[in-house]
C-alpha cells in the first residue's frame, strides 16, 4: 500500500476492533478510504461499528477461526489481550495471508523505571514481537504509554458522583497518550510505505503527576476535583475481583517507580502525524460528557 484513498487497496483486518484503540483505527482507515474488516468474537447485533466496516467473527484463541477474515486481506492491525497459548499459530497464519502487520505493544524496552517493573503484559507483548520478527512479515511495533482513556475506568465514576478521587501514588508522573493519536499513528503506519521495521514509543506531550491529571480533567470540566492519596494496600483491596491482581500489582509497581521523576515523553506522534500529540486536557474536553452526571 503506497498511500491512502486508493480503490484497489486490499482490506485491512483490524483485530480488537470493538476495543478502545481498534474501534478508532477502524474509523481512521474508513475515513481514509481503506476497506476495513473488523474482527470480533461477539454476535453482530452486539457490535456498534460503522456500517462500512465488514464484520468478521473470529477468536484469537481459535486460530483457524481467523481464516475467512485473513483471506484476501493485505494487512493486519494486531491487538492481543487473549492468553498467549495460540499466539504462535495466529502469527503463522498472519504470515501466510498478509504482507503487513502493525502490532499494538507497550514500551517495555524503554529504559525508564516506569516501564521496567515486573509486567506480565510486557512479557506477552515481547513474546508476540519475537514471533512476528521470526516471520517474513513487514511489521511495525507501536508502544503507547498510559492511555488517556484509562481515566474513564479509574476516575470517571468518582468524578461523576461528585466525590473525591482517591488514588495511590498521586505524585507518580506519566505522559498519557490520547487514544485517537495512537489510532491515527496505527492507520498511518498501516497504509503508508516507510514504516516497515518501525518501532515507536507513543506518549502524550507532557509529564503530569496523577494528581495533576485529575486537575487537568477538572480544568476541562470547569470545576476543581478533590484528590486524596490512598495507600497501595487499600487500592489492592478496592480492585480485588474487579481487575486481575497481576495487573494491579504491575500498576502499583510502575507508579511507585515513577514518583519523583518526569515521565518518558517521545516525539513519535508528532514525527509520524506532523501534528503534536493531544494534551490530556484536550482529551478530557472532548470526553467531558463522560464525566458529567447525566451521561
Ligand atoms: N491501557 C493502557 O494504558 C495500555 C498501554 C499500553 C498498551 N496497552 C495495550 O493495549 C491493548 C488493549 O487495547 P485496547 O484498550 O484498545 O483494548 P480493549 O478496549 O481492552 O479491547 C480488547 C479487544 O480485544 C478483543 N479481544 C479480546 N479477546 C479476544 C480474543 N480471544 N480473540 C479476538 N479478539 C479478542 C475484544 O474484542 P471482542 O470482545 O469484540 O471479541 C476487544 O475488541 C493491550 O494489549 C494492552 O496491553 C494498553
Amino acid at each position: 500500500m503506497s498511500g491512502m484513498n486508493q480503490t484497489d487497496v486490499p482490506p485491512v483486518l483490524v483485530t480488537g476492533a470493538t476495543g478502545r484503540v481498534g474501534r478508532l483505527v477502524v474509523g481512521q482507515l474508513l475515513d481514509a478510504g481503506v476497506p476495513v474488516r473488523a474482527l470480533t468474537r461477539r454476535s453482530g447485533a452486539a457490535v456498534t461499528l460503522p456500517a462500512k466496516a465488514e464484520m468478521f467473527t473470529g477468536d484469537l484463541t481459535v486460530p483457524e477461526s481467523l481464516d475467512p477474515a485473513l483471506s484476501g486481506a493485505g494487512a493486519v492491525f494486531l491487538v492481543w489481550t487473549a492468553p498467549p497459548r495460540t499466539a504462535e499459530a495466529v502469527v503463522e497464519r498472519l504470515a501466510t495471508h498478509v504482507r503487513r502487520v502493525v502490532f499494538l505493544s507497550s514500551p517495555h524496552r524503554t529504559p525508564h523505571p516506569f516501564f521496567r517493573q515486573p509486567n506480565p503484559m510486557a512479557v506477552l507483548h515481547a513474546g508476540i514481537e519475537r514471533l512476528i520478527a521470526a516471520t517474513g512479515l513487514e511489521s511495525t511495533t507501536l508502544r503507547p504509554g498510559m492511555f488517556a482513556s484509562n481515566s474513564l475506568a479509574w476516575w470517571a465514576p468518582a468524578i461523576r458522583a461528585g466525590e473525591v478521587v482517591r488514588w495511590p501514588y498521586g505524585a507518580a508522573e506519566t505522559a498519557p497518550v490520547d487514544d485517537r493519536d495512537i489510532a491515527a499513528v496505527a492507520a498511518r503506519t498501516i497504509c503508508h510505505d516507510g514504516y516497515a521495521g518501525g518501532d515507536y514509543v507513543l506518549t502524550g506531550p507532557e509529564s503530569l503527576t496523577q494528581a495533576a491529571q485529575v486537575d487537568a480533567i477538572g480544568d476541562a470540566l470547569g470545576r476543581r476535583i478533590p484528590f486524596e492519596e490512598m495507600t497501595p494496600d487499600e487500592f489492592r483491596s478496592l480492585w480485588e475481583g474487579a481487575a486481575p491482581s497481576s495487573a494491579v500489582d504491575m500498576l502499583l509497581a510502575a507508579w511507585g517507580a515513577a514518583v519523583g521523576q518526569p515521565a518518558y515523553v517521545s516525539t513519535a506522534v508528532a514525527d509520524i502525524l506532523g501534528t503534536p500529540p493531544r494534551t490530556l486536557r484536550q482529551w478530557a474536553t472532548d470526553h467531558a460528557t463522560v464525566f458529567t452526571k447525566d451521561s
